[in-house]
């Protein structure tokens, strides 16, 4: 009878949608892996499907690669169950444009694409850069998407603090690059460690990538807080940080990567007015542990000549002079960022989340160069080994630039106190040179 069939197809239908539920890529993410010619494709799946695979190409999904998959339980009452699956897209052709898909032939995602950066030393490239983004009041996401999506960014920095179902909004078309906020605590941020994927291996708690003319460190400033979970995780970045600093001041690294640049969650230097530690004179990530003083992050990026550092977790944004140890190193007066003589600090919180805006203190500090209590995000443009551009976008005011400045700097490398540790430097190179 006919409509039999029409209740068969139904049902066919019905059963059918019903598995891809199950077996549907979520939460599909990209990221940098070990060059800017990797990328990595995250997703999740509630059941495991036979296999992890990524269709892709230029053009076409004429490419297939096969990745891993790996339960992970959350540590919560109802063990919440799911399927991360990881593909590694290696030797990318540089300056395109490549259309992708992921799952299995169980269920796949929509298409998305991502571009590769040119492969010449005259890339410019284009970084949006926010932390503190929430699943409620995520205001500044819609303009990111869409600028996203118009391709005006190659990459984005995420500073910690996520909303977890923020899903494949901007963070499937760009390399999404991150570090662990105190929202990821949870379960010795398990969820965190699972669900992205940096490079490194070292369980995406810190890493470093070289894009254009920066090196681009991410670090863990949790490891300073949540010394719950143990003091290893502190040593252990500490010692990483260390080496990793040190190979890139090698002059044959810094001449490629004059820039360093490091980005963690919580600030060293803030005025707002609550009770944050970096209200506080002795912030933990800046001096090290309580009355020991050991493992102090400032001393250690000042003698190893970062340049500019990028915090975020106080929900506004704030430009500093520059700064070491609570004195003001402009360049000059004129021109404090030309040649400045102590890193530069951002702090940009601001992208929208539950908490609401945060207020700053009535006196400003003599290092405080610029406060906003807008939403919005920072834009990051690297022409060349000299000059970086940055920007504040008040999404309040529209999309208007609240802030901008140049950060020129003719020579790189320590300041004029550092204590630039040469012993390791040479460590380094004899090492380098066994390779
Ligand atoms: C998915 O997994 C759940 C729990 O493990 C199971 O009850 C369900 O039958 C599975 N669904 C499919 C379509 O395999
Ligand atoms: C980029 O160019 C260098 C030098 O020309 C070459 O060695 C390298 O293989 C190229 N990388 C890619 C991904 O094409
Ligand atoms: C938390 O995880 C780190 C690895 O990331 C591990 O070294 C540490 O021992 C863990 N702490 C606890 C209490 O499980
Ligand atoms: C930082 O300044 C304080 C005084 O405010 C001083 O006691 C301390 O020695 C300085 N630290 C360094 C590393 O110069
Ligand atoms: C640094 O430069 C800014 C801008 O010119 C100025 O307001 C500030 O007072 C300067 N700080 C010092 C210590 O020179
Ligand atoms: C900031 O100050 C305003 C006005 O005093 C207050 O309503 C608001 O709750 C404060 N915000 C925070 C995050 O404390
Ligand atoms: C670097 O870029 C800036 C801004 O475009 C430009 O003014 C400067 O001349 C460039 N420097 C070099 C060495 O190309
Ligand atoms: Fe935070």
């Amino acid at each position: 009878m006919w409509w039999l069939n029409i209740i068969q197809i139904l049902v066919c239908i019905n059963i059918i949608h019903g598995d891809v539920f199950w077996y549907q890529p979520e939460q599909v993410h990209i990221a940098y892996g070990d060059n800017i010619f990797e990328i990595v494709v995250t997703w999740s799946t509630f059941n495991d499907t036979s296999n992890s695979i990524v269709e892709y190409g230029i053009g076409g999904l004429v490419l297939q690669e096969e990745g891993v998959s790996k339960i992970f339980v959350d540590g919560g009452d109802t063990r919440h169950t799911q399927y991360i699956h990881k593909v590694i897209l290696r030797n990318l052709t540089p300056d395109s444009r490549y259309v992708y898909h992921c799952g299995s032939n169980m269920g796949w995602s929509n298409l998305f694409y991502f571009k590769t950066p040119p492969n010449t030393s005259d890339w410019q490239p284009h970084l949006a850069i926010f932390g503190d983004m929430g699943n409620e009041n995520a205001q500044s996401l819609v303009r990111l998407q869409e600028e996203a999506q118009r391709g005006i960014y190659d990459a984005i920095l995420h500073v910690g603090d996520f909303a977890y179902d923020m899903d494949s909004s901007i963070s499937a078309y760009l390399p999404y690059m991150t570090c662990p906020g105190n929202h990821e605590e949870k379960y010795n941020f398990s969820n965190y460690r699972e669900r992205f994927s940096m490079p490194g291996g070292s369980e995406s708690y810190m890493f470093s990538i070289n894009i254009g003319p920066m090196h681009i460190i991410s670090i863990s400033t949790e490891v300073y807080y949540f010394l719950n979970y143990g003091l290893k995780p502190l040593v252990f970045q500490y010692q990483w940080l260390e080496d990793d600093l040190a190979k890139a001041n090698l002059p044959e690294n810094r001449e490629k990567q004059p820039w360093i640049i490091v980005m963690g969650h919580r600030p060293m230097y803030c005025s707002n007015l609550n009770n944050d530690d970096c209200t506080h004179h002795e912030t933990l990530t800046r001096v090290g542990l309580p009355f020991l003083h050991f493992f102090g992050l400032e001393d250690l990026l000042y003698n190893y000549g970062v340049d500019l550092e990028i915090w975020a977790h106080e929900h506004s944004y704030e430009r500093l002079w520059p700064i070491y140890n609570y004195t003001v190193y402009n360049g000059s007066y004129e021109q404090p960022y030309v040649n400045p003589r102590a890193p530069v600090h951002i702090v940009t919180g601001s992208a929208g989340c539950k908490e609401g805006r945060e207020n700053f203190t009535i006196t400003r500090p003599a290092w405080s160069a610029l406060i906003s209590q807008d939403y919005g995000y920072t834009r990051l443009k690297a022409y060349n080994g000299s000059h970086l551009h940055l920007e504040q976008v008040s999404d309040d005011k529209d999309g208007d630039i609240i802030d901008a400045f140049w950060l020129v700097k003719e020579n790189h490398g320590s300041y004029p106190f550092s204590k630039m540790d040469w012993a390791k430097l040479d460590e380094m190179r004899l090492k380098n040179l066994n390779l």
